[in-house]
């Protein structure tokens, strides 16, 4: 089960709203982005990443959920991108920069951060990539999560989530105790609008045409790391940390490398 941390506030709701507790600061504050098809797990792996290295999850499609139900009338565009999102369809990129751009304070946690669902497309990584280099922010790696696709669509299908604290669940895989009630806050469990059959189709192609195509540009920024997703979340999450610590060790002794060469030249 994944519980979706309460306290990022100013990444669901802008930068008007401000987080209660911001976690304690790192000298290398990670840098994170998930990659892999919808129902990869991401978000499942996001939540174990978040508690284990409180790194903020910040999620592109809980912003959106999010905008569902708030109680302020949505803007036109808004609500175009919710048209989209309930279709399976990709939001346009000049939406999602604009939710982005304008939370990009998140970039800056103290803890770091793990972006899930953003980048998508080409378009958007290289828009990441130009604010980044801009702000100096680095990322520590690039996780790509592989799975047969009919793993899945089982897992898609089988997802119903919280409406109150929006707990992720599985019916068969990770099943709450009571039939249909979230454990956590016995809220009523539901299935989301875009894990629908029709639904679904639509999303993993969307996938295939613009998302899958970020593996080759994260492997040539030297960035990518493959993970297998088959097995269960612990498993997969003790395989992700394995190679996130691996990752930061090399990025560490390469940032010691490049201030001893600043000295040396200055
Ligand atoms: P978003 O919310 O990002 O959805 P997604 O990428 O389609 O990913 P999901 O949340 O569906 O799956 P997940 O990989 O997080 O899997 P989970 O952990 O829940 O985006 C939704 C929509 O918003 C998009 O379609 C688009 O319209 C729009 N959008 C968002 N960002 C955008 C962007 N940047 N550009 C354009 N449009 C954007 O797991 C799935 C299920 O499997 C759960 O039931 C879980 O319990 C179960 N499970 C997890 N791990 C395991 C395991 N190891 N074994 C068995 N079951 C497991």
């Amino acid at each position: 089960m994944t519980i979706l941390n309460k306290d990022r506030a100013s990444w669901i709701h802008g930068p008007s709203a401000k987080c209660e507790t911001v976690p304690k600061g790192s000298d290398l504050p990670w840098g994170i982005v998930l990659l892999g098809a919808p129902g990869v797990g991401k978000g499942t792996q996001a939540e174990l990443l978040n508690q284990r290295l409180h790194a903020c999850h910040l999620s592109t499609g809980d912003v959106f959920r999010a905008a569902t139900q708030s109680d302020c009338e949505l803007s036109p565009v808004m609500q175009e991108a919710l048209g989209f999102m309930r279709r399976g369809e990709l939001v346009p990129d000049s939406t999602v920069w604009d939710v982005v751009r304008e939370r990009s304070g998140c970039l800056h946690c103290a803890g770091g951060f793990i972006l899930d669902g953003f980048p998508r497309t080409l378009g958007q990584a290289v828009s990441l990539k130009e604010l980044m280099d801009r702000e100096a922010i680095r990322l520590t790696a690039v996780i790509n999560y592989e799975l047969p696709l009919e793993e899945i669509v089982a897992r898609l299908g089988g997802r119903r989530t919280c409406e109150k604290c929006k707990a992720v669940y599985h019916v068969t895989e990770r099943p709450s105790r009571v039939e249909g009630r979230c454990d956590r806050c016995d809220g009523k469990l539901f299935q989301r609008e875009d894990d629908r059959p029709e639904s679904i189709k639509v999303r993993l192609e969307a996938y295939e045409r613009s998302t899958a195509p970020l593996i080759e540009f994260y492997e040539n920024e030297g960035l990518l790391v493959r993970v297998r997703a088959t097995g269960s979340p612990e498993e997969i999450f003790d395989r992700t940390v394995g190679e996130l610590e691996s990752r930061r060790i090399r990025v560490f002794a390469h940032k010691l490398l490049e201030a001893a060469e600043n000295r040396r030249d200055s």
